[in-house]
């Protein structure tokens, strides 16, 4: 995909929204338009847009989070993953992490692999100019997009969530270092 055109903007105070934002999800096109500056007042979130002139692409929001062992433990490939991933290493009873809170792609630009190019350059972000430690990126992924994240790599945390709505799905940066 051509990206050239593009642009990334952290979302300010000061950001008109110019024309609607629309990408079949309207929790998510509101989330945009009527929350995702508040959340950023609170520092609960920080919202990007990805601009092609003024037209909004795309947008995702970022806060931290953790992956604690307690919520994992039912988890059989979990615990077979540390067995395996880290059999001497010291373990901790939490490990750092990055949420991508929302993320959405206009109707207008789907399929043309602009989420997944927001996923990659998130994974190469949070590796190469991470400013704090952060070893997982998670995501409460919808129903519909769940084939979307596992084709970007990211694996299922619990197995209880089956049936929800969404579904946490986290992605080992680890993978992307090595
Ligand atoms: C999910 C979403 C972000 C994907 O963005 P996108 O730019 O259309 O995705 P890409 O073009 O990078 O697609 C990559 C792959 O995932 C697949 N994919 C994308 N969206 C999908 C979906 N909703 N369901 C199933 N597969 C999907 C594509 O077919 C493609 O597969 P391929 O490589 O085999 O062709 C976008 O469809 C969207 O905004 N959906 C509505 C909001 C939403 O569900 N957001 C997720 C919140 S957790």
């Amino acid at each position: 995909m051509d990206s050239s055109g593009f642009k990334l903007i952290r979302l300010t105070p000061e950001y008109q929204f110019t024309a609607p934002f629309n990408c079949g999800d309207s929790d998510l096109n509101d989330f945009l338009v009527s929350d995702a500056k508040n959340y950023q007042d609170e520092l609960l979130a920080v919202t990007y847009l990805l601009l092609d002139n003024q037209n909004i692409v795309a947008f995702f929001s970022l806060l931290n989070d953790r992956i604690s062992i307690s919520d994992v433990d039912s988890n059989r490939k979990w615990a077979k993953y540390f067995r395996d991933i880290m059999p001497q290493g010291k373990r901790f009873k939490s490990y750092p992490a990055m949420k991508i809170g929302r993320l959405a792609v206009s109707e207008n630009y789907k399929g043309l692999g602009i989420g997944t190019m927001i996923i990659d350059y998130l994974k190469q972000l949070f590796i190469s100019n991470n400013r704090t430690g952060c070893k997982y990126i998670t995501v409460d992924a919808y129903r519909q997009s769940l084939s979307f994240y596992e084709k970007n790599g990211f694996n299922y945390l619990i197995e209880s969530d089956k049936a929800n709505l969404t579904r946490l799905m986290y992605f080992d940066l680890i993978i992307m270092k090595h």
